[in-house]
Parts: C-alpha cells; sequence; structure tokens
C-alpha cells in the first residue's frame, strides 16, 4: 500500500514523475541507454539540463529578467558556502530564524564580518522577527523564507537596497511571490523538485563580480554561468527527474494552481489542530509554514497511542525534527489533500479517544 508520506525530505513527488523517471533509468526516451548510464554531454541530457534551467525561470516568472538559473551540486548547505564566497567582501546580514539559517551565518562567518539582523532563537525558533533595521551597508541580506524545522514561514520580505539572497529550499515552487524581489535564490532539490543530489540556484547576474578574493573555479558561480552548470559532472538523474516535475507543475497551470492546493491542505491541518484539545501547534499563528506544520500532544502519555493510530492508516514520516521532537507534518506540492484528510480523521480519532 503507498503511504501518506508527510516526510520532510527527500519528500513525495507525484507519482507519473516517479513513473517516468523510473522509465528513463531503464530507458531514456527509447535510446536504449538508461539516462545514468548515458554522458552528460550527449544532446539528450544537454536538451535535459537546458530545459529544466529554463522551466524554472519560466515558473518563477523570471525569464528576461537578468536571472540565470543553474544545477549545482553539494545540496543547499553548500550555497551557503558559495554565497559568502562570491558575495561577502566585508560584511553581511543574516536573518536568523531557525537551525538552517544560523548554519548559513556559521559558514559565512569565515568569509567576513555577519551582522545577525534578528533573531528568534530566544523563543525557540517560533516565529519570524518583523521590525528589524537592515544597515546599508551590508554587502547582501541573506533571508530563509521556511524554516523546515520549526514549520515557519516568512508571508513579507524586506525591501532593501542591498542584493537580497533566500534559501527557498523548503518553499520553492509553492506559492506566488514577485520572485524578482530576490537576487540570488538557492534550494535543495529534496523538498519540493526532486530526488536529493542537486539543488538549484538562480542568480541576478549583475550582483556577481564584486568581491576581490579569488574564488576557486567550482564555487565561482560566474564560472558555473559561463560553462551552463556544466563545469563538472551533474547530477543526471535528479535533475532529470526535477525537470519532470517542474513539466508536471507547469502542466497543472503553475504555481497558482498548487497554492490554492497548497493553501487548502495547510487550512484542514491547522483548523484541526486549533480545534483540537489534544494537539497544540508549534508555530506562532500568522507565521505557520503551509508546508511544514509542527505540532505536539498536549498530553505525551497519549504518544503510543497516537503513534500506533498514524502508523496503521498508513501515515509516514510524521515525526518532529530530533531538534524539536514532537510532530511535523510536511506538505509538499505532490501531497494530495485526501492524504492530509487521512491523518486529520487519526487526530480527531485520537480525540475521541483520549
Ligand atoms: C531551509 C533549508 N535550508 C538548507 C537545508 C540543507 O539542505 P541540504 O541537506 O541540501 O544541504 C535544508 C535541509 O533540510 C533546509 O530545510
Amino acid at each position: 500500500m503507498k503511504k501518506h508520506n508527510f516526510s520532510a525530505g527527500p519528500c513525495i513527488l507525484p507519482q507519473e514523475v516517479l513513473l517516468k523517471a523510473s522509465e528513463a533509468v531503464q530507458d531514456f526516451n527509447g535510446s536504449g541507454l538508461s539516462l545514468i548510464e548515458m554522458s552528460h554531454r550527449s544532446k539528450e541530457f544537454v536538451e535535459v539540463i537546458e530545459n529544466a534551467r529554463a522551466l524554472a525561470l519560466e515558473i518563477l516568472d523570471l525569464e528576461d529578467k537578468g536571472y540565470k538559473a543553474l544545477f549545482l551540486t553539494g545540496g543547499a548547505s553548500m550555497e551557503f558556502i558559495r554565497v559568502a564566497y562570491n558575495l561577502l567582501e566585508t560584511k553581511a546580514g543574516y536573518l536568523n530564524t531557525g537551525t538552517w539559517s544560523n548554519n548559513a551565518i556559521k559558514e559565512a562567518k569565515l568569509f567576513g564580518e555577519v551582522v545577525e539582523v534578528a533573531s528568534s532563537k530566544e523563543e525557540g525558533f517560533n516565529h519570524i522577527p518583523k521590525m528589524f533595521g537592515v544597515p546599508n551597508d551590508l554587502d547582501y541580506l541573506h533571508i530563509t523564507s521556511n524554516n523546515t524545522i520549526y514549520g515557519t514561514q516568512m508571508k513579507t520580505f524586506p525591501k532593501v537596497n542591498i542584493p537580497l539572497v533566500c534559501d527557498m529550499s523548503s518553499d520553492i515552487f509553492s506559492r506566488q511571490l514577485d520572485f524578482s524581489q530576490f537576487d540570488l535564490i538557492y534550494a535543495g532539490a529534496q523538498k519540493n523538485m526532486g530526488p536529493s543530489g542537486t539543488q538549484l540556484v538562480i542568480i541576478k547576474e549583475d550582483i556577481l563580480g564584486k568581491v576581490t578574493r579569488k574564488i576557486p573555479s567550482i564555487l565561482d558561480y560566474q564560472i558555473q554561468i559561463a560553462k551552463e552548470s556544466m563545469f563538472n559532472t551533474p547530477a543526471v538523474f535528479p535533475v532529470y527527474t526535477t525537470m519532470l516535475n517542474l513539466e508536471w507543475l507547469k502542466g497543472l497551470g503553475g504555481i497558482s494552481v498548487i497554492e490554492e492546493l497548497n493553501n487548502k491542505k495547510a487550512q484542514l491541518l491547522y483548523s484541526e489542530i486549533d480545534l483540537n484539545p489534544v494537539f497544540k501547534g508549534y508555530a506562532k499563528e500568522e507565521d505557520r509554514s503551509t508546508m511544514n506544520a509542527t505540532f505536539t500532544l498536549t498530553d505525551e502519555k497519549l504518544k503510543d497511542t497516537f503513534d500506533a493510530m498514524w502508523k496503521e492508516a498508513g501515515v509516514s514520516g510524521i515525526n518532529g525534527h530530533r531538534s524539536i521532537g514532537g510532530y511535523r507534518a510536511s506538505m509538499y506540492n505532490a501531497m494530495s489533500l485526501e492524504s492530509v484528510g487521512v491523518l486529520v480523521d487519526v487526530m480527531s480519532e485520537m480525540e475521541r479517544k483520549a
């Protein structure tokens, strides 16, 4: 039986994407070769990566606006380093909204001064700081649009006149935004795009080339752009699967359509969390993520019963991150409203039993 997969990442992907990806592993488009045994420089694969890069820009409405899309390797964590390497000359600003921004800060400190413009650490990262100043003399401001572990999501973004860099790993392609307000967006594929092993980086080219340090080739965004994401062997299978997923999203009608579904799923689950006395939400209401809903039991003694019930219902992957415990239900693009309904039914059944 196929599980209702609420895993935070690697995560659920559309069934048709999984099917096409698995077919390509056997035989890529009738070529007599598996996708993963053909040259990344073959005409067939170059078309794949070009298509994936173009689709990413198209879906985000960033075509012809000075942006380049790259599929690189090393995960979003590699971009913590590349961003600082390429952009941090003296001082950068970081908004600290959780573990991942904290990790990005740690890496950036190896390259220059880091100003933490605001932090919600004292309150266990249960909200997004709203009122904070951003000095004008920063090389860039780094934010994390969705905090996968704590289940908070930025609903508005600071208006700044320095480059705005966004780690969008866990909510890219999930909601409509003016993506041109960001100068650099990066996202690990394994949340809403495809398998782990690649990350999408979208860069406004004119922010590059301003630091004086020498940059190793593989870490240099300008070289990666010049080599069209082929400086070294790209992650062919993750890039192909991401391409399929972006085609799937475009076929559905793009971000506006998926956003509507994502909002419905989030409303269904959060209203259960709010109405059911057995559960309590972790994130402050106004900052709740539509992608990752975090909650706890109000009585820990119910844990064994609840765990047995959701497992029995075919629900998978709702254990909270080890750093905060409790539960986390991730509802990425491919998750159906019906699957969220299954979890909600288990939660109301838990209330009846408690
Ligand atoms: C928001 C965010 N940023 C960065 C990362 C790190 O990604 P990776 O494991 O691809 O380095 C994660 C992983 O969960 C994440 O959720």
